[in-house]
């Protein structure tokens, strides 16, 4: 998978990108991640890539011109069919299943608005599609595309080293992940639950199930009624 992000701010993203799962998953050849200035693309005195609104209006906008300059570009470089995703709080908000599905996107171009706006042409003529991480506003879209990242990046295969850890995690299935223990098996007067001492992997795996039903319907009732179960 190769995912290429447009910003202003690329410095940015290399606390998220150069650490960790991320890191490693580029090592072993999982993802290429290519970030790129916004600015590189800019036409105009001072790489300069926002102006006033026509019809005025306070604050800027961002222009269409170097971002399609940018995301053709980019085009040009990725192997195959690239999905464009600009990042803004009026976007299709992000859940699991969306990672999930854009996991398997041989290519992502992740464009961070920013300013007061984008151009709407950026929308109607360029992107694929418009995702939200969260009903709140960010000073851009430079975290959100790191979310985006993050969550897809983990579910590309070979990516996470056990397999199991994303068979049980939260919200597969719709569904919040039920209660984990390590030793000690008494950690002050909090013991851990008998049925996972017992060796019962049936009966493990029943409580477990009946765990995680028991703390979405406390926690998150609109999960399960999207719910498989
Ligand atoms: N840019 C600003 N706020 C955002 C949000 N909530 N999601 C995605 N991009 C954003």
């Amino acid at each position: 998978m190769r995912i290429d992000i447009i910003t202003i701010f690329p410095e940015m993203f290399s606390a998220v990108l150069d650490e960790s799962i991320i890191k490693r998953a580029q090592k072993k050849g999982r993802v290429k991640l290519f970030v790129h200035n916004l600015r590189d693309y800019s036409l105009e005195k001072h790489r300069k890539v926002d102006d006033r609104p026509f019809g005025g209006g306070s604050g800027m906008l961002m222009q269409a011109e170097p971002i399609f300059r940018a995301v053709e570009a980019v085009k040009k470089k990725a192997k195959g069919k690239a999905k464009v995703i600009l990042l803004c709080p009026q976007g299709e908000a992000f859940n699991q299943s969306k990672a999930k599905a854009l996991s398997n996107c041989g290519n992502l171009i992740l464009i961070c608005g920013h300013y007061e706006g984008i151009d709407e042409r950026v929308r109607q003529y360029l992107a694929d599609e418009e995702i939200s991480i969260g009903d709140y506003v960010l000073t851009g879209g430079e975290l959100a595309a790191m979310v985006l990242v993050d969550s897809i990046v983990r579910l590309i295969p070979g990516v996470l080293g056990d397999k199991n850890s994303l068979n049980f995690e939260s919200l597969e299935g719709n569904l919040l992940e039920y209660p984990q223990y390590t030793r000690p098996a008494k950690f002050r007067k909090w013991p851990v639950p008998e049925v996972l001492l017992s060796g019962d992997h049936d009966r493990i795996a029943g409580w477990r199930k009946q765990q995680a039903l028991k703390r979405t319907k406390e926690r998150r009732p609109d999960l399960l009624k999207k719910s498989k179960q």
